[in-house]
């Protein structure tokens, strides 16, 4: 009889104490041991030349959001999960957002109903406070991060989202008596009204105005603000999509005081640019995402800055809206005027290749840092380790074969998600995640789906 259900075997397996060739066995849906010569199993991959990895963990990611005016989200649970796992992830983190006015309870209890039995990877969710009254911050908070949904968005931007320094200040204070983790999205919500009137007094109404009206001293005021607001409460933030070289200072700087900053960078601020928003037509409406990307210098600071380690987290923050959509980018207000195109892009599958490829096998970072950036430190900052976000005994089998030899040019066609195109359409990538397994079972072989079932599971978390 066999001693394990499946040996990966020759791969070179990431631990977080050794980088080698070595076998992985796995019993029961956990990882059971990591050695040489390991025997014997029922089900054996032969991983001869490939890499071994944790399961990738995308901890920003927005599934099935109604999204207001018409405009409906390209991906619910089921085709962003699908299209998550084929990117080499084998947990994502979603977002329930709080309407104004609303429960949070009934927030989250909307987005399970979403969720429920049509996820093909693990799912966790993080809350979105919009309206932070007594009720929420004192009852419906404490209970729920107390139920597993220890992380908290707030946002300094969007009409209807944005909070007021006195709601940052009290959300900040409550998290920080429940030890949940607060994720800010830093943009000055009044510079970018202000900007936006005096561009459409200009009748400056393209897609590219989308950037010049979101400008880098906006982000970066609104970064500086949020880390002095944590600082004055005393409390831990992640700066979630960070795009550029003077807010990533505000990170150093309030680092070197002695704070406890995370800070999280996504692919479009590595690989697009602003001049990407100024497309033939209303092209560049598919780039439209904030705070935007900017340009070749921004791009620079942040590979820097995920060299160095001032950035801990590699998100998608995956937002997606189909194109050529009266529901999509190209609804018939947004036809005309950047201010009404959705904000946001899809990059759920193609995270992880583009920075395997330019990253990893382009020398800039190693194999260990692309493991830390990708998966544990996700794992880690939202309370997952060391279940998830490593390879070590008692962690769940949740993997991902990575092989280094194959090349791909990403097109809109070989994508799962729900969108109708890629911002990364043409980019060509070396190395891909063949083999994925979730919780120890084999759902994805030579990039094939070979598991039809909905396996993945929501889970609740521990506090960061
Ligand atoms: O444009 C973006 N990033 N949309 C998603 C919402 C957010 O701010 O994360
Ligand atoms: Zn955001
Ligand atoms: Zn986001």
């Amino acid at each position: 009889m066999s001693i394990y259900d499946t040996i990966i075997a020759n791969g070179t397996v990431v631990t977080p104490t050794l980088t080698a060739q070595m076998d992985l066995a796995i019993k029961d849906g956990k990882i059971a041991a990591i050695g040489k010569d390991l025997d014997s199993a029922e089900n054996v991959i032969d991983a001869t030349d490939c890499y071994v990895l944790p399961g990738g963990i995308d901890s920003h990611v927005h599934l099935a959001q109604p999204s207001g005016d018409g405009i409906v989200m390209a991906d619910d649970f089921a085709s962003g999960t699908l299209a998550a796992l084929h990117g080499g992830n084998t947990m994502i983190l979603s977002f329930c957002f709080q309407e104004k006015g609303g429960s949070l309870r009934q927030a989250v209890n909307d987005y399970h109903a979403r969720a429920n039995d049509s996820c093909y990877c693990d799912v966790s969710f993080h809350l979105v406070v919009t309206d932070p009254t007594a009720q929420v911050l004192g009852q419906e908070l404490p209970s729920l991060v107390a139920a597993g949904y220890s992380s908290v968005k707030i946002f300094m931007t969007y009409e209807g989202l944005r909070l007021y320094d006195d709601e940052i200040l009290s959300t900040l204070d409550a998290a920080r008596s429940l030890n949940a983790t607060v994720m800010v999205h830093c943009e000055n919500e009044d510079a970018i009204r202000f900007l936006v009137e005096k561009h459409q007094a200009a009748n400056k109404l393209a897609p590219k105005y989308h950037a010049t009206t979101r400008p880098v001293a906006a982000e970066r005021e609104a970064t500086h603000r949020a880390l002095a607001l944590a600082e004055i409460v005393d409390v831990p933030i992640v700066i979630v999509h960070v795009s550029n070289e003077q807010a990533i200072e505000e990170i150093s700087r309030a680092r070197a005081r002695g704070r406890n900053v995370v800070g999280e960078t996504c692919p479009q601020y590595l690989f697009l640019t602003a001049e990407d928003l100024d497309g033939m037509d209303w092209e560049g409406a598919k780039f439209i995402c904030s705070p935007p990307p900017r340009d070749k210098q921004a791009q620079e600071a942040c590979w820097q800055a995920l060299q160095d380690g001032t950035f801990d987290l590699f998100s998608s923050d995956h937002c997606p809206f189909r194109y050529d959509d009266p529901a999509g980018k190209l609804n018939p207000k947004g036809r005309t005027n950047f201010k009404w195109v959705p904000n946001g892009i899809p990059g759920v599958e193609t995270r992880l290749p583009l920075l395997f490829s330019e990253g990893v096998m382009k020398g800039r970072i190693s194999l260990e840092q692309f493991v830390g950036l990708t998966s544990t430190n996700h794992a880690k900052t939202y309370g997952l380790y060391p279940r998830k976000g490593v390879l070590q005994l008692g962690s769940d089998a949740d993997i991902a074969i990575w092989d280094p030899r194959i090349e791909t040019v990403i097109t809109q066609q070989m994508l799962h998600h729900g969108a109708d195109y890629t911002p990364f359409e043409g980019f060509k990538v070396q190395g891909w995640p063949t083999t994925m397994l979730l919780g120890g079972n084999t759902v994805i072989r030579e990039r094939r789906q070979i598991e039809p079932k909905c396996l993945g599971n929501y889970i609740a978390r521990n506090v960061g």
